[in-house]
């Protein structure tokens, strides 16, 4: 299929385009790089030997996505665009608000105009909100408790999604609901890049190890949890990639919008996962215990079945391989894609 990627020079959205090309598909990305750089598409023209089609630009802008929509046709869209920095868009959230909603309301309309009806949209398990029980499935409750604009975009986009497709029973759409992807590409020459300090567990563990930052904070050890420390489903991005993948092969019938958990299953403490990343650089990480993280939760991870039978895909890569993939990534990158 040819397919349009927004936000592709992105995290996901880069492993995202050597897994639709590895599979035969055809890309073109659109991406204002606003959060990612240029370079990690050369780096996926390298990995791939192929040259991908991008134009530089936002999203929201109607005119400059119709003349993309003039210029290929396209038999679906995966769209990564969007802003995700939860605690800035506590900070500014019409910024949050306008960016992930208007970019996906005008995308929406450019491809009704072009005639093109299949989407998948990168969601989030944020949308499940507090969760309700535990391994969440795609029928637990959702919107319960979101405590920030960023999850609620997601929440917000879902239901738009839904009614958009009970509208007129031509849209096909997926709504993938990833857990916490990590990791990077096997190569070392792609992965995530992020800008000042993390916000994420594994970027702040990979930047301590590698000696940007002094020590791991540990954001709460009295959870009711394994080890007290918060619990997550941290899968592998490349495995996410193949997802995506997955999606793409196996659409919803018409007129449907179908959620999908994009996860592993399994749960990981964030000192199972500090360990791991030291069993991967070869050295202990200076770890402080801090307070809980306002906002945060105790455990969060999927059921993944529904995946595995509608879309055939599983998650393969262990959080051990996920850890050597993000080591080699940064320590060969200590500056991403500036270094
Ligand atoms: P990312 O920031 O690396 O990628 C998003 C890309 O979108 C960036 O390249 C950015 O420049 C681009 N972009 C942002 N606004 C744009 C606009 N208006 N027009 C054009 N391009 C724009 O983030 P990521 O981790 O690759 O996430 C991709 C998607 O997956 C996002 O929608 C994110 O909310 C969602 N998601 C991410 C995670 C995660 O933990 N990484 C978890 C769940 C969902
Ligand atoms: C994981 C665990 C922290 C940093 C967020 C978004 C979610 C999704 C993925 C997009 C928690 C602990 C973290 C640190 C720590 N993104 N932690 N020290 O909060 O599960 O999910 O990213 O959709 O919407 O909310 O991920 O990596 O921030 O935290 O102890 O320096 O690590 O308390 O238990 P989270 P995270």
């Amino acid at each position: 299929m040819r397919v349009l990627v927004t936000g592709g020079a992105g995290y996901i959205g880069s492993h995202t385009v050597i897994e639709l090309l590895a599979k035969g598909h055809e890309v073109v990305v659109v991406d204002n790089l606003v959060n990612s750089s240029e370079e990690s598409l050369k780096r996926v023209e390298k990995i791939t030997g192929q040259q991908i089609p991008f134009v530089r630009m936002d999203v929201c802008d109607a005119q400059a996505l119709s003349a993309v929509f003039d210029d290929y046709a396209f038999d679906a869209v995966i769209h990564f665009a969007g802003l995700k920095a939860v605690g800035e868009s506590v900070a500014k959230p019409l910024l949050y608000y306008r960016t992930n909603l208007d970019s996906t309301l005008t995308l929406c309309e450019v491809m009704a105009a072009h005639g093109v009806h299949r989407l998948i949209f990168s969601s989030s398990a944020t949308v499940y909100g507090t969760p309700q029980e535990l391994p969440l499935k795609e029928t637990s409750p959702v919107g319960v408790d979101i405590t920030n604009p960023y999850g609620q975009t997601k929440y917000f986009i879902e239901n738009i999604l839904r009614d958009l497709s009970a509208s007129e029973p031509v849209w096909q759409i997926s709504l993938l609901r990833y857990f916490n992807p990590i990791g990077a590409h096997e190569s070392g020459l792609i992965g995530e890049d992020p800008q000042g300090i993390p916000n994420n567990l594994l970027p702040f563990v990979s930047q301590v190890a590698v000696g940007k930052r002094d020590a791991v904070h540990v954001f709460g050890n009295d959870y009711d949890t394994v080890d007290g420390t918060g619990v997550r489903d941290y899968i592998h991005v490349v495995d996410l990639a193949r997802g995506h993948v997955a999606a793409l092969e196996h659409m919803p019938a018409v007129g449907a919008a179908e959620a999908y958990n994009l996860g592993t299953g399994q749960g990981t403490s964030v000192l199972e996962l500090i360990k791991a990343f030291e069993a991967a650089c070869g050295k202990d990480l200076p770890v402080e215990i801090e307070p809980r993280r306002p906002g945060d939760i105790a455990s969060c991870y999927a059921d993944a079945s529904k995946a595995a039978a509608k879309l055939e895909w599983r998650a393969a890569k262990t959080v051990a391989e996920a850890c050597t993939d993000s080591w080699r990534w940064q320590s060969q990158n200590p500056n991403g894609y500036t270094s």
